[in-house]
């Protein structure tokens, strides 16, 4: 999902891919590590991921820990490698390094999980604490995809806000949809342990709202969204409809 959105932002303004995939794999490295950890006994404790047993219980906690180190610094490797700069002008590849470092950081993702696991098994969290841990955790990675690919895409700073808010919105969507499925899939169909929020006492908007309101608050973050598009007319399409495609998940 990561890496499709910047590829499709990439591709809406340059008409090609190619030269950014590099930095769709080390998103994709920086989200497989934080579920390598996010999966450990000492956060979630879950089993099963991608269909197959997580990391630290095929290697141990210890390999799983070092295996998500190595992949941020891996990531970092590959964004800030010199061989980039003959694709992209060196201010904006160090833009994407930058943003790589907030969205994943402190203020993003790792700030999210923070609050995450402070809030675990408290009795009652209000609205704005489950949207800052909803936007932080899981939005942060989704906007950097986007950011990533309007920035070495060329994007004006006002282009580059609207694609921000787009993802910022979508992410949140996306995170209520996790929960969602969290509560009514099957491990067989997501390929992850399913129960686990409430194993580990976890506040949600399901568990907040209940599963009508959290499914309605999915689709109007979706429309929120794909209203930040509205200026571009159907230049960013694909990316309304993998908007769009996400809350299938759902229905
Ligand atoms: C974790 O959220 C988001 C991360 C930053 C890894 P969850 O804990 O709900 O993710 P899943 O359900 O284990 O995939
Ligand atoms: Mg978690
Ligand atoms: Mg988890
Ligand atoms: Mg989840």
């Amino acid at each position: 999902m990561r890496p499709i959105l910047i590829l499709s932002v990439y591709n809406a303004l340059t008409g090609e891919e190619s030269k950014i995939i590099p930095f769709g794999c080390a998103l994709e490295m920086i989200h497989t590590y934080s579920l390598i950890h996010d999966d450990l006994p000492i956060m979630d404790n879950s089993d099963l991921r991608r269909g197959k047993p997580t990391c630290h219980k095929v290697y141990g906690d210890d390999m799983a820990l070092l295996a998500g180190d190595a992949l941020i610094s891996l990531a970092f490797e590959i964004i800030s490698d010199p061989s980039n700069l003959k694709n992209f002008p060196p201010d904006k590849i160090l833009n994407v390094v930058y943003d790589f470092g907030v969205y994943t950081g402190i203020k993003g993702l790792v700030g999210g999980q923070v609050m995450d696991i402070v809030t675990s098994g408290m009795d009652t969290i209000d609205k704005d604490t489950i949207l800052y841990i909803e936007k932080k955790k899981t939005a942060s990675l989704i906007t950097l995809a986007v950011r990533t690919g309007a920035i070495l895409g060329g994007s004006s700073e006002e282009e580059i806000s609207a694609i921000t808010n787009f993802g910022i919105n979508l992410g949140i969507s996306y995170q209520i949809i996790d929960d969602i499925l969290d509560v009514v899939s099957t491990p067989e169909v997501l390929g992850k342990d399913t129960n686990q929020d409430k194993k580990n006492r976890k506040a949600t908007f399901v568990s907040l709202y209940g599963m009508d309101v959290a499914k309605k608050m999915a689709e109007e973050y979706v429309q929120k969204a794909i209203d930040y598009l509205i200026p571009f007319k159907d230049k960013y399409s694909v990316l309304a409809e993998i908007a769009k495609f996400s809350l299938k998940r759902i229905k």
